[in-house]
């Protein structure tokens, strides 16, 4: 198998990391594969938000806020577990960046092309961080569409989307597996 074929197929989402830094070399390189991404018009829509200790600290009011209320939803009642949980999500990884694309109040079809090529680049990222020996997860967590982190981020909702966030470091396990995945005879048809 291709190095490129091996990458693609081998990447696995990685929710746990070990407590050791991604040197910026890697991350610059994963976002010059994202920042080589396609985009219709040359809109270059998508931005990256690399978020520091203090950015997350600023995060974890409402992190807390929202952990409380989808445990009460799910008839949780060890509250404190659940905050306790919410909140390492956010402060543990070593790397947590938020992925932004361009909003176009006037043309939703370009909106949609745009959030379109900004997936192409965040997932040229993964792959490079894959690449790298970089696990990661991208996250649509409540927490990414909250109106505070627009405010943490210090950007404004009328002209960036977020999209998600991405959490990534050094894969603690080492074995992962892939869960789920149809045959290829119920995702590809050869029409005539
Ligand atoms: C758009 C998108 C949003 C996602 N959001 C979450 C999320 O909020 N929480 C989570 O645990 N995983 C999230 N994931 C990761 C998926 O759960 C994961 O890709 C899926 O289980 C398949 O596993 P794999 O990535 O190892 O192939 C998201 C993936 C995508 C593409």
């Amino acid at each position: 198998m291709s190095d490129v074929q091996s990458n693609l197929t081998s990447r696995r989402t990685v929710y746990e990391y070990l407590d050791q830094v991604v040197d910026d070399t890697i991350l610059d390189k994963a976002f010059i594969a994202a920042n080589n991404a396609p985009s219709h018009k040359q809109t270059n829509p998508w931005r990256f938000y690399l978020l520091g200790r203090e950015t997350r600290t600023n995060l974890l009011p409402d992190v807390i806020e929202l952990a409380r209320q989808k445990a009460k939803s799910n008839g949780i009642e060890d509250f404190e577990k659940a905050e306790k949980r919410a909140v390492s999500k956010i402060m543990d990884p070593p790397v947590l960046v938020a992925i932004t694309s361009k909003v176009n109040s006037v043309d939703s079809f370009r909106e949609n092309e745009d959030y379109a090529a900004t997936v192409c680049a965040l997932h040229n990222a993964i792959l490079s961080l894959w690449d790298s020996g970089v696990g990661s997860q991208w996250s649509t967590g409540a927490i990414t569409r909250h109106e505070n982190t627009y405010t943490a981020i210090g950007i404004s909702d009328d002209k960036e989307r977020i999209i998600g966030f991405l959490k990534a470091g050094y894969p603690q396990k080492k074995d992962l597996r892939s869960k789920n995945k149809k045959e290829l005879s119920e995702i590809r048809f050869y029409l005539p």
